[in-house]
């Protein structure tokens, strides 16, 4: 296919943990591996807003790198997209300072995710990189001129600050950046917690047992399935109200095998929800399996993983420059000769 017809996709995912959950991956991750195949695909580990979270060097390290290999491990291709660690392309701090100088103090205090976050913390306890966090985000997506990103719901108002912030650059300095669309990843791979199914898959508001990792033992993820909270009745039905656990691993096992909802509910149809759960473990368990351990394989060999990443570097670093450079020019910053 033709390079230059490609739209250009971006996005980011935070190394905060030392595993993704299955909520990454079917409600993110997944999407990306697709999107690599048609369009000019942009995927950063955007290791310096994890910096907003204080964190221990040398799990950070860790952290970072094995995010970096359970994406590959998932199925982002280096060879068909450009992944790379944000912190090492230093335009992005760059242009990120230029945008806070056309951001309002106002504009940025809207933002739902800091006041959610600062309000939880406190302000002592909040940092001011929270407070900064979409306009580095906003100049991750300009920088690479990017058409689409493909983010959660939860992201809807970064990326319309971005846009704001790319249409106001350019009808105040030029037409410099690309004002990209918001591609809202699909409700139908929501994932919800095992233990809460009516909560969002997430290691920040659950203990933990009702969250897959992508880098547990089958043994762990067997145990967490079996333990899901299911709902009163017997049958295996799909009705997201009165049944929110049986449906919630109806969406896990349907977006698995790629079965519709209706065929994973013939199934189990005249089935308990102990055969049900023992099926989904079985399913999930067996997808798992070799992702965790190609990652495993690819973190044995750092070496290998820092090759890949030097020369998804190289190529993210060659735009991300270039925009850079016409946003100074357009400033009217001095270039240094
Ligand atoms: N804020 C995003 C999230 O928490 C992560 C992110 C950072 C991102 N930079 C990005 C997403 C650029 C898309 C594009 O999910």
């Amino acid at each position: 296919m033709n390079n230059t017809v490609k739209e250009r996709v971006l996005s980011g995912i935070q190394p905060t943990h030392g595993s993704f959950h299955l909520g990454n991956y079917l409600g993110a991750i997944k999407q990306w591996v697709d999107l690599q195949n048609t369009n000019d695909a942009f995927y950063c580990v955007v290791d310096l807003h994890a910096l907003t979270v204080e964190t221990k060097p040398e799990d950070f390290r860790k952290r970072t790198l094995a995010s970096v290999a359970q994406l590959i491990a998932l199925g982002l291709d280096p060879d068909k997209c450009t992944l790379f660690i944000q912190s090492h392309v230093p335009s992005h701090n760059q242009l990120s300072w230029v945008l806070e100088c056309l951001t309002g103090f106002g504009e940025a205090s809207r933002m739902t995710q800091f006041k959610d976050k600062s309000q939880k913390a406190g302000s002592d306890r909040t940092v001011v990189g929270l407070f900064t966090y979409p306009i580095l985000q906003a100049a991750d997506i300009l920088l690479y001129q990017a058409n689409k990103v493909p983010v959660g719901e939860d992201q809807r108002q970064h990326i319309e600050l971005t846009r704001d912030l790319g249409q106001r650059f350019n009808s105040k300095f030029g037409q410099t950046f690309t004002v990209p669309e918001g591609y809202i990843l699909k409700a139908g791979a929501k994932i919800n917690d095992l233990q809460d199914p009516t909560s969002k898959m997430s290691k920040s508001s659950s203990s933990g047992g009702g969250v897959i990792e992508l880098m547990d033992s089958p043994e762990v993820n067997t145990k967490k399935i079996k333990s899901a909270v299911t709902d009163t009745g017997r049958e295996v039905i799909f009705d997201e109200k009165e049944k929110p656990g049986v449906s919630n691993l109806l969406t896990i096992y349907s977006a698995l095998t790629g079965k519709t909802i209706d065929q994973a509910q013939n199934d189990f149809a005249g089935k308990g929800y102990g055969d049900f759960k023992s099926a989904v473990a079985e399913v999930v368990v067996e997808y798992l399996n070799p992702v965790r351990e190609r990652a495993e394989e690819l973190l044995k060999d750092e070496a290998h993983l820092k090759k890949l990443l030097k020369i998804g570097a190289e190529k993210a670093d060659a735009v991300a420059s270039k925009t850079l450079k016409d946003v100074y020019e357009a400033l009217g910053l001095i270039p240094r000769g």
